[in-house]
């Protein structure tokens, strides 16, 4: 598929899906956030893809943001309607998919850039990356996820602070609160995903779509997670992987999961 803003390639397992908005700090725009759909579900379907790693082209940025020249004349209809088309094809999608993404953070990650890169399951970050929700500046609050998920990740106190401030904070303060795993200077930052992506992918990719549904159920209105748990430890046990991965560790060799 031929995209305009994205730019996607796939080796080794692991697909690297780059925003390529350089001129525009790399701002979702609706055709970006369209093709960022189409592209996480190509990989998502894709057998060769075990791992998904989201990052932004160029030094400066990781996302700036929802293009604010698209908005700007909206009516409430329109607004709402925005944030949970948005939040459907995109945000939530991310987040439930099966296929493990790692949000790369190269720079700033502003308003809809934090909420894409806290939709992926974790994130890292250059030292030079900057994340914040400025929307209160704006007039606007954050509308694709990132007034449940900032506090679900750096607890209420410092999301509150964060949101109504509309400050940024730079790459040590994000790993102080836990909003990324590791951070690392910009030239090592894709080696650094990669390497991690590459402990992911020698297990199991169907216990691993498993774990992500069970750790996600805890954030779900109405789910219980104890209880989405024992679903999903259960249907492990007939899959072909399970047979693998025990039979592998019993008979002294390395999985070779089929995947299924
Ligand atoms: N939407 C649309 N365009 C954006 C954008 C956004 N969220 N963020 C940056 N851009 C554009 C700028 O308009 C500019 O375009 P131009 O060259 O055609 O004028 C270009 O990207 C470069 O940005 P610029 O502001 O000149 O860079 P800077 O280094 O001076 O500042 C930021 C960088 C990130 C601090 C600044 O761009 C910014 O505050 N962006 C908006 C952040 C935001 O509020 N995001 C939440 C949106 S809901």
């Amino acid at each position: 598929m031929n995209f305009e803003n994205i730019l996607t390639i796939t080796k080794g397992g692991i697909t690297t899906i780059t925003i390529d908005r350089p001129s525009k700090l790399n701002a979702l725009n609706r055709s970006t956030i369209k093709e960022l759909h189409d592209a996480f579900k190509m990989a998502d379907e894709d057998t060769k893809t075990k791992v998904i790693i989201l990052t932004g082209s160029g030094e400066k940025a990781f996302v700036a943001g929802a293009d604010i020249s698209e908005f700007a004349d909206f009516s409430v209809a329109e607004g709402e309607h925005l944030a949970a088309e948005g939040q459907a094809i995109l945000f939530d999608f991310i987040a439930n998919l099966s296929t493990p993404v790692i949000a790369a953070i190269n720079g700033f990650a502003l308003g809809g850039g934090l909420e894409l890169a806290m939709a992926a399951h974790f994130r890292i970050a250059s030292d030079n990356a900057k994340m914040g929700l400025p929307e209160v500046s704006l007039g606007l609050i954050p509308g694709y996820g990132g007034t449940q998920r900032l506090p679900q990740l750096v607890g209420k106190g410092k999301a509150m602070e964060m949101i109504l401030t509309a400050g940024m904070i730079d790459a040590q303060k994000a790993l102080d609160y836990g909003l990324v795993n590791h951070v690392t200077n910009q030239d090592e930052l894709l080696d650094l995903a990669k390497k991690i992506a590459s402990k992911i992918q020698i297990n199991s990719s169907v216990a691993i779509a498993a774990a992500i549904t069970a750790i996600n159920a805890n954030y779900e209105e109405g789910e219980n997670g104890f209880d989405t748990e024992v679903i999903q430890f259960g249907k492990c046990f007939g899959t072909a992987d399970f047979k693998e991965g025990t039979t592998a560790f019993l008979n002294k060799r390395k999985a070779e999961f089929p995947g299924k």
